[in-house]
């Protein structure tokens, strides 16, 4: 095995969480960061450190707590926009990358009754004649997906294509576990919204963004990103993705739950209607209408998850003093040795692409004749945590023929040592199910033979 660019043991004395045991004094193999990443003790003390010493409602006080904490959360905004090649009025926190993409479906939709209600009506005169023109789907219209979408980047657009007549297609899936690139051709003259994820939670495979991109430009469709999966683990660059939007999570770039965001090119912003609505986004209300602010408080109603913003910008802050393209570099070897160490494994099927090429280390997989869950539970035995189940992502799982698997995913804290303890764990898995012992040994937990 070659050296690693990063020294994930270092990394590691960061993460107080890493350092605990797990069923019986086991030390814990986390695999899991593609549903949740670790935190770092400097996004813990960050977010600790806004509560103890700048906790006020931001963008409302007159007092010099809340004008600091107004300046932590607009600095987290900068902060966060320059990380992803982003301008810093062109970040809207959201609680998640679920509630990003649906405010952008939200956006559509009330764009859409705006346009079908007409300039008259007074229900919509907030939202202009611009937004109506950009925004507003018809029957005839298209929205392209793919196959490969988690739940969060599949269902908002399902719901707008039934709200409004227009019509939901998508991009294939190939038998690897890769966007179809014949099936880009779906993409057409009707195509209004392309929603994309750029790597598979599943898969692990990584879209081929430009190409995407210069087929919905030349018939003038939107692009949506869903860079949840992408934005801890390679360096991401929405401008040089030259995408309309993204959505990402906080939470699965070291950083805290309970925020995320949306990235849109200003000058759509500008014109996209709001999705939620209420206090501080607003300029002037009366009894009969509201006038609404700029982007992009027009998008932040309610009082903000402000500890969680200074939290986030931590989290990139920490992930950028690594370097993302050390992170990058390391990730790749963890791919490379999951995908080695699984294939060394008899009856072990990797859903997704079995070389490490434009590929992250998230692996989903299953066991010849042993359930995911009884997988995660014999690994679970052994202190391995991985993800089981569907992984939110249903269709791709129906395309590449089976209900459920079990799921490997690294982080900048994965070592080696980790992908070793996990392979043994999948040697257990086998032993553990061939008939002969099973029905000589010791069940796992719940589990009948
Ligand atoms: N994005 C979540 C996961 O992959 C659903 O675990």
């Amino acid at each position: 095995m070659s050296s690693t660019v990063l020294n994930p043991d270092t990394i590691r004395a960061d993460f107080p969480l890493l350092g605990r045991t797990v069923r019986g004094g086991k030390s814990l193999v986390y695999l899991d960061s593609g549903a949740t990443a670790q935190k770092p003790q400097q996004v813990i003390d960050a977010e600790s450190g806004f509560y103890s010493q700048t906790n006020a409602a931001v963008h409302r006080g007159a007092h010099q707590i809340a004008e600091e904490a107004t300046e932590a959360y607009e600095t987290a905004r900068e902060t966060v926009a320059g990380f992803l090649g982003a301008d810093t009025d062109e970040i809207v926190w959201t609680k998640n990358a679920t509630e990003a993409l649906n405010l952008v479906a939200y956006g559509f939709l009330n764009a859409s009754l705006a346009a079908a209600a007409g300039p008259a009506s007074p229900a919509f005169e907030a939202v202009s004649a611009q937004a109506r023109s950009r925004f507003a789907l018809t029957p005839g219209d298209e929205i392209v997906v793919s196959e490969a979408e988690h739940h969060a980047n599949l269902v908002p657009w399902q719901q707008l294509a039934a709200k409004t007549g227009a019509t939901l297609r998508w991009i294939s899936v190939t038998a690897e576990g890769r966007l179809d690139p014949e099936s880009f051709s779906v993409i057409g003259e009707r195509t209004r919204v392309v929603a994309i994820t750029h790597a598979s939670n599943v898969t692990g495979a990584i879209t081929d963004v430009p190409a995407l991109v210069a087929r919905a430009r030349a018939v003038g469709a939107y692009v949506v990103l869903d860079a949840c999966q992408t934005a801890a683990h390679m360096p991401v660059d929405f401008h040089g993705l030259d995408v309309d939007f993204a959505a990402f999570s906080a939470h699965k770039m070291v950083g805290p739950t309970g925020v995320g965001a949306l990235y849109g090119r200003a000058e759509l912003l500008q014109d996209l209607p709001p999705f939620l609505t209420g206090g501080s986004m607003v300029e002037v209300v009366t009894m009969e209408s509201t006038s609404f602010m700029p982007p992009p408080q027009r998008f932040e109603a309610g009082t903000q998850m402000v500890a969680q913003v200074v939290g986030f910008r931590a989290a990139v802050e920490y992930l950028d003093a690594l370097g993302m393209d050390q992170v990058a570099a390391h990730e790749q070897q963890m791919t490379e040795l999951l995908l080695e160490g699984i294939a060394s494994v008899p009856g072990v099927r990797v859903l997704g692409p079995a070389d490490a090429t434009d590929r992250l280390a998230v692996v989903a997989f299953e066991v010849d004749g042993v359930h995911p869950h009884d997988v995660g539970q014999v690994l679970d035995d052994a202190g391995i945590a991985v993800r089981v189940g569907h992984h939110c992502a249903q269709p791709i799982h129906r395309r590449l023929g089976v209900h459920a698997s079990a799921r490997a995913s690294a982080g900048v804290y994965t070592t080696a040592a980790d992908v070793e303890a996990f392979i043994q764990g999948l040697h257990e898995v086998r032993r553990f199910f061939t008939p002969s012992e099973v029905a000589g040994g010791r069940a796992p937990r719940g589990v009948s033979s």
